[in-house]
């Protein structure tokens, strides 16, 4: 029998072996969560994801799909909900960049970054919708019917130069997110963001791994400090548990400060 905030609810983390997914897999398995380890390669990744979550005593297993995949993505879940009969917890976090300066962006780049991170949070969204209208109220687990966490980014609303298909996604997460809210709330479904600042993860190493990139990285850091997946974890956890019952239709930014304009510290 598993213990903690989440004990006995079922999670499915999109992007799972890698960086912030896996931190958050991780910890919401600390929480009693049953964990749904989803990859799209580097599958040996996954399982280890899942033997460290089996390893501190709750259920988890890894399943490849890849989210901008509709047909793939209903079979993640079908395989999800035969195993273990439903979904409490959906964190739609996979996502890639493709960076480039704009005149010089392909259709393909900007194609592509929108299809994993906009289309593939919809088509996640969307079932686990689905099924958490299907199944109700469990009260026994949790006093709504489920509840989705969205990754987006500081970038739904600081503006990235040569990075524009990454930006315009993220920006799309956040309209998606507020308006899945709205329309599910009387379902007593709750649908957040995390929105994370600079995390510390293959999707940015050249951002902070050498000490000249680390120190302009931090002058745009207020809390002088890169971010941890585990900082993101933790909101992920309070979010998808009972003690955040009344937040939906919410962005939660983990930014250390990035979205306080730290440029007007001085000047303006
Ligand atoms: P990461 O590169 O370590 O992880 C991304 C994960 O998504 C990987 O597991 C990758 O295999 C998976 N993925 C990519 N395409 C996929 C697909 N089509 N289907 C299934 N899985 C797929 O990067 P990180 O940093 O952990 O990124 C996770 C999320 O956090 C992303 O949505 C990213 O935009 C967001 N984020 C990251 C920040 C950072 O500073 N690291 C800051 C703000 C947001
Ligand atoms: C990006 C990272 C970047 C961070 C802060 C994230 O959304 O994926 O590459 O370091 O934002 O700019």
């Amino acid at each position: 029998m598993s213990h903690g905030v989440l004990a006995g609810q079922r999670a499915l983390v999109t992007g799972a072996n890698s960086g912030i997914g896996e931190g958050v897999a991780i910890a919401l398995g600390e929480a009693g969560a049953k964990v749904v380890v989803n990859y799209i390669s580097g599958e040996e990744r996954a399982n280890k994801v899942v033997e460290a979550i089996k390893s501190n005593g709750s259920d988890a297993m890894a399943i490849l799909a890849d989210v901008s995949k509709e047909d793939q993505v209903q079979a993640m879940f079908k395989q999800m909900i035969d195993a273990w009969g439903s979904i409490d917890i959906l964190v739609a976090n996979a996502g890639v960049q493709r960076d480039a300066d704009f005149t010089e962006m392909t259709l393909e780049q900007w194609q592509f970054v929108i299809d994993v991170n906009l289309t593939g949070q919809f088509l996640c969204c969307r079932e686990a919708a689905r099924e958490f209208i299907r199944r109700g109220i469990d009260p026994a687990l949790s006093c709504s019917a489920g509840k989705i966490i969205c990754m987006s980014s500081v970038h739904e609303v600081i503006p990235w130069a040569g990075h524009v298909n990454y930006a315009t996604s993220k920006g799309g997460v956040n309209m998606m997110m507020q308006s899945i809210a709205q329309e599910m709330a009387v379902k007593k479904i709750r649908v957040n963001s995390i929105s994370p600042g600079a995390i510390a993860t293959p999707i940015n190493t050249s951002a902070w791994n050498t000490p000249k990139a680390e120190a302009e990285l931090l002058k745009l850091i207020p809390y002088q400090r890169i971010g941890k997946p585990e900082d993101i974890a933790r909101a992920a956890v309070w979010l998808a548990s009972d003690d955040s019952d009344y937040i939906t239709g919410t962005s939660i930014f983990v930014d250390g400060g990035m979205t306080l304009y730290p440029g007007f510290r001085e000047g303006g």
